[in-house]
């Protein structure tokens, strides 16, 4: 995408992107090792909870800065600040965003070599006719090898700042189109198949059974990170593609469509994963190898499993590529607002997010034992502190910016869901998702 005022080709391309953002590990890797790790049902609920009450409403409210803006975020932000006689110095929420997305991708692109491995591993059969065991161990032995980890996420890295330095072209909105469905059939065929096993029972009570004794203020702030982290909200990154959105289509429709998509394929991974957990007796809390274990052993059951398998990886690779893409696009185009070509802010872009992802890739073995914010890894902090502490504080700003600080009409304008719909947003943000983040916020830091 360049700085002109190129569109989406259509309402259901500017979805299908938005929905390519949202959709990604964290639906299918983070989602179900969180919910392991923070109590099941208590967990759930607060993230949909979340979801409708911040996640929607601030998701509308970053994308309509960037439709109202027109521009890339630091440049929007500063336009529409002095349009509304406010300090310029929102500019640097632009930038506070653009810290916030290197981090996660710079984790982001390891885990996400972790299914190139996987793909390759299953293609070659190398899970056929492993014990549960044997695919825990196989797993550890992998995040043990800094050089196969260091691999991938190169390659990872490589594949998409190629698209990214091509600028996110139309290739990538047809890629989506046929993809998205894919993976949804994909996550139905295994959630149909995890119903028959004997771990199903376990599983959905363990989702579904209220158990509000398991609340505490950090599962409570690990929700809210994760409905922020998997609707791509708070980090600036929907805000740019916000400047491409055809200009009739009512945001709010918009922006429904995608929250379900993706909180279903949430709860479709978690159904799967969640009954292999139980009908292997395994740990729900065994962390962020969860997924990596038990698919392996869930499709290993299935006929011709070695083929699902690989497929499926083949498609979460694809779901985590259209998402790491929305997360190196704003660092790349604010490079090129200060004057950079695009080329060369990729290949910076490149070599900056490798680097630091690099201390993700040694926090499993050369840099285990060193240690951050008490007993974390690397890997342990920046999964976690962008995620939570970040993507909250700028989703703040996003609203208060939104619902406070821009003039009515380009609001209204923007969101293009009439007076009542705009009231009624509004009022949300206001009196609801910014009291609702501050008090979360305050909170759980505390
Ligand atoms: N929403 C993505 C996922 O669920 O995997 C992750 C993500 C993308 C977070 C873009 C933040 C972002 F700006
Ligand atoms: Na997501």
């Amino acid at each position: 995408m360049s700085e002109t005022l190129e569109r989406w080709s259509s309402r259901r391309a500017f979805i299908l992107a938005v929905t390519g953002a949202a959709v990604g590990l964290g639906n299918i890797w983070r989602f179900p090792y969180m919910t392991g790790e923070n109590g099941g049902s208590a967990f759930l609920l607060l993230y949909v909870a979340f979801v409708l009450l911040l996640g929607l409403p601030v998701m509308m409210a970053e994308i309509l800065i960037g439709r109202a803006g027109r521009r890339s975020p630091m440049l929007a932000l500063t336009h529409l600040a002095r349009q509304a006689g406010a300090t310029p110095h929102w500019r640097w929420l632009g930038l506070f965003g653009v810290m916030t997305v290197f981090l996660i991708l710079s984790f982001y692109s390891v885990v996400s070599g972790w299914s190139i491995e996987y793909l390759i591993e299953s293609v070659n059969g190398n899970f056929v006719g492993l014990t549960p065991d044997e695919i825990g161990a196989s797993f550890n032995a992998f995040l043990a090898d800094p050089l196969r980890m260091t691999f991938n996420h190169t390659l990872f890295l490589l594949l998409t700042l190629s698209v990214v330095a091509a600028g996110v072209s139309s290739g990538l909105e047809k890629l989506n189109n046929f993809l998205m469905p894919l993976l949804y059939l994909l996550l139905l065929v295994l959630a149909g198949y995890a119903v028959t096993t004997d771990g199903f029972g376990a599983a959905a009570a363990w989702l579904f059974t209220p158990n509000p004794s398991a609340i505490s203020v950090s599962v409570v702030l690990n929700a809210m990170g994760h409905a922020f982290f998997t609707l791509a909200v708070g980090a600036c990154a929907l805000m740019a593609y916000g400047a491409y959105m055809p200009d009739h289509q009512s945001l709010p429709k918009a922006v429904a469509a995608v929250a379900v998509l993706d909180v279903t394929v949430a709860l479709l991974a978690g159904i799967a994963i969640f009954s292999v957990v139980f009908s292997q007796g395994m740990d729900p809390g065994e962390g962020p190898g969860l997924m990596f274990v038990t698919l392996p052993i869930a499709f290993a059951e299935l006929p011709g499993g070695a083929w699902w398998l690989a497929i499926f990886f083949l498609l979460l690779l694809l779901a985590t590529w259209t998402s790491s893409i929305n997360l190196a696009e704003p660092i790349v185009a604010t490079l090129q607002g200060a004057g950079l070509r695009r080329g060369r802010a990729t290949a910076l872009v490149g070599v900056a997010v490798w680097a630091v992802g690099m201390l993700s890739v040694l926090s499993f073995s050369a840099m285990a034992d060193v240690h951050w914010l008490g007993e974390m890894t690397f890997f342990d902090l920046v999964t976690t502190v962008p995620t939570d502490v970040f993507l909250p504080v700028g989703g703040l700003l996003i609203a208060i910016f939104a619902a406070w600080v821009m003039p009515r009409d380009t609001v209204v304008r923007a969101l293009d869901a009439g007076p009542r719909g705009f009231r009624v947003w509004q009022a949300t943000v206001r009196f609801v998702s910014i009291p609702l983040v501050v008090i979360v916020l305050v909170s759980g830091l505390w």
